[in-house]
């Protein structure tokens, strides 16, 4: 895969598979604008890409639910770089919560997964346009099955799916591809973000691990493959798609597994 001279843009690039997505993107030569809360993290991650590519991508710290936050992101990436070429709406949290724990949780989600993708995607657009560009979103397995104790995370990620095809619909006559990629559990620290214990995040994966059909999780690695080959040229004929990354999960019916 070759990214020389495409510009890509990451969310939640301090982290998980967000961070492993730059570090292959900067493999493949790309310019990266890395995007994150953790300033820290960031640097680690931005030391990282510029051992594959030569070269330091811009950093930019910012609050994808603020929208003076995500203005910013457009502004630093489009006076460093002067384009963009691919979006990365990689950010997302989740909170054990169903609904009896009110609105709470739902407006947080909310706010994170979905209108901060929403609010950044709207300002980039035009620059999608101008390079015929195009998005890859992280959604998850659980846009289609339901888990009584992630009811808003669940919600959120079914409104990615449908942000993903609406978007596609809007956006191919203009020659901007929008995919997602919808992973199965993955050996992250969203699990201890969501609010376990690092021991109960561990037994989970250990029990994912066990059980789905190929006897493992995926590594941030692996979902940042099928990221990188959604964005890239090979897949040209291939929008509006979700794909599933997910150990066959779905085959087996994960949600009886956790
Ligand atoms: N891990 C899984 O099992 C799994 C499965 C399916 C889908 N996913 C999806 O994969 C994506 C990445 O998750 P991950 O597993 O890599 O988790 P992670 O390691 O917790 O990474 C989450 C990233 O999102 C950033 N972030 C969170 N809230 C933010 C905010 N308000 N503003 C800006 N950045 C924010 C974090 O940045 P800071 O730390 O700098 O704040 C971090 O870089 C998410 O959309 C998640 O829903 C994960």
């Amino acid at each position: 895969m070759d990214f020389t001279n495409k510009v890509v843009l990451i969310t939640g690039a301090s982290s998980g598979i967000g961070a492993a997505s730059a570090v292959l993107f900067a493999r493949a030569s790309a310019k990266l604008a890395i995007v994150g809360r953790n300033m820290d993290n960031l640097r680690k991650v931005a030391e990282n890409c510029e051992t594959e590519s030569g070269h330091a991508p811009l950093l930019i710290s910012a609050d994808i639910t603020a929208e003076d936050d995500v203005e910013k992101i457009v502004k630093e990436t489009i006076d460093c770089y002067e384009k963009i070429d691919v979006l990365v709406n990689n950010v997302g949290i989740s909170l054990i919560a169903g609904i009896r724990d009110g609105v709470q949780p739902l407006d947080k989600i909310m706010d994170t997964n979905i209108r901060g993708a929403y609010m950044l995607t709207y300002r980039v657009i035009p620059y999608l346009e101008a390079t015929k560009g195009n998005i890859v979103n992280v959604s998850s397995v659980l846009s289609t099955t339901a888990l009584s104790f992630m009811t808003p995370y669940c919600m959120s990620k079914a409104a990615m799916d449908m942000f993903t095809k609406c978007l596609a619909m809007e956006l191919a006559e203009k020659g901007v591809r929008v995919n997602s990629v919808n992973p199965g559990p993955v050996r992250t620290n969203f699990f201890t973000r969501a609010g376990l214990s690092s021991e109960y995040s561990d037994a989970i994966l250990k029990n994912y691990a066990e059980k789905l059909p190929l006897k493992m999780v995926c590594e941030s690695e692996d979902v940042a493959e099928l990221i990188i080959y959604l964005a890239s040229d090979k897949a040209r004929c291939i929008t509006g798609s979700c794909m599933l990354i997910d150990c066959g999960g779905k085959l087996g019916q994960v949600e009886k597994i956790m």
